[in-house]
């Protein structure tokens, strides 16, 4: 689990040792690295990833902020890219069915932490990945070679809700008295987990407007208002072959909530690191953040969105 802090190299060691140190919400400890705040863990797998990560010209990385459509669009993807291999049509066995997206397609810096000697060059080519690296801190064969990036962004306020929702179930001990309030605070602040979110998506918005052919900027709620647009842009993006409405139908069925949300593998099942595929599936909907933030703290959250995109032409 990427927030316990076991198993760090030595080296990982003396380098957290020299790193800014606070003590977060949903985590006890959490240290800055490259502008970017994370666990013991993840900077592990992070700095792994950096030394050992070799990108080929066709692999496609799959980019977010945690708690942003990560799951949805590597069932997306996935089913994108092997509707050949495993028709999206025909119901029954396709792999989704019976399969977490997070088992389908690899997070990098967990698997560079969970095993370093994974051999990332045996799988299937185009190799399908996703990381939660800012562009910053990327390997830099991903930026120098010609493999491409599709990133997707949320509205601030209900990845703000959906990270606190997972953080409930996922670290309960540690958040049981974190007063919303608080929350609110780090987040804008960009002191949690995984913060800043506004520098995160800037960087990639910014890569996609400079290296449009290397970088796809998509967002959850357009992947949610258009599905089937949205997945031919993306087919599009990666050069895919001529898709099929039919297939572009069943893909949209086969990742929609409601599908993956229901199956037994979703309800049910763990990862490997002990991690309930169920916890990845709560309302996805836009604008689920009413539920739980207030007036004042969701124009917290604006006014600071308004301040960090101002200029971008970045806009929720
Ligand atoms: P909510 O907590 O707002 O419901 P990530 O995959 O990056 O961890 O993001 C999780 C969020 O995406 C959760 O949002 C989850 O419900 C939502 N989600 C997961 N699968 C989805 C799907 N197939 N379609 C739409 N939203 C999905």
């Amino acid at each position: 689990d990427y927030l316990r802090d076991d198993d760090v190299t030595q080296e990982a060691r003396d380098l957290i040792s020299s790193l800014p140190k606070e003590k977060g919400w949903l985590v006890s400890e959490m240290y800055q690295f490259q502008g970017r705040w994370h666990t013991q863990a993840l900077l592990q797998g992070i700095l792994n990833c950096q030394k050992q990560f070799e990108a080929k010209d066709s692999d496609i990385i799959l980019v977010t902020n945690p708690k942003s459509g990560t799951t949805w669009l590597k069932a997306l993807v996935f089913a994108l890219l092997n509707r050949h291999k495993f028709s999206v049509s025909s119901s029954g066995d396709h792999p989704l069915l019976v399969t977490n997206p997070h088992l389908l397609v690899p997070f990098l810096e967990g698997v560079y932490y969970e095993s370093p000697d994974f051999d990332f060059s045996e799988l299937p080519s185009p190799r399908l990945m996703n990381t939660h690296i800012s562009h910053f801190s990327l390997p830099e064969s991903v930026k120098s070679s010609s493999c491409k990036i599709v990133y997707c962004c949320r509205n601030p306020k209900d990845m703000f809700v959906s990270l606190w929702h997972f953080g409930k179930k996922l670290a309960p001990e540690e958040t049981a008295d974190y007063p919303i309030e608080k929350a609110v605070e780090a987040f804008c602040e960009g002191k949690f987990i995984g913060g800043p979110f506004w520098d995160h998506v800037l960087e990639y918005w910014n890569a996609s407007r400079e290296n449009p052919k290397k970088v796809l900027f998509v967002t959850y709620e357009d992947l949610k208002k258009q599905t089937g647009v949205e997945i031919k842009r993306i087919a599009e993006f990666l050069e895919c072959g001529f898709i099929e409405e039919e297939e572009v139908r069943g893909i949209v069925k086969l990742c929609s909530f409601e599908s993956l949300s229901n199956l037994d593998v979703n309800k049910e099942g763990k990862l490997p690191n002990g991690m309930e595929t169920k916890t990845f599936f709560r309302k996805g909907e836009i604008g689920g953040w009413k539920d739980t933030l207030s007036e004042s703290l969701a124009e917290q959250i604006d006014r600071t969105m308004e301040d960090k995109f101002q200029g971008s032409g970045l806009k929720f």
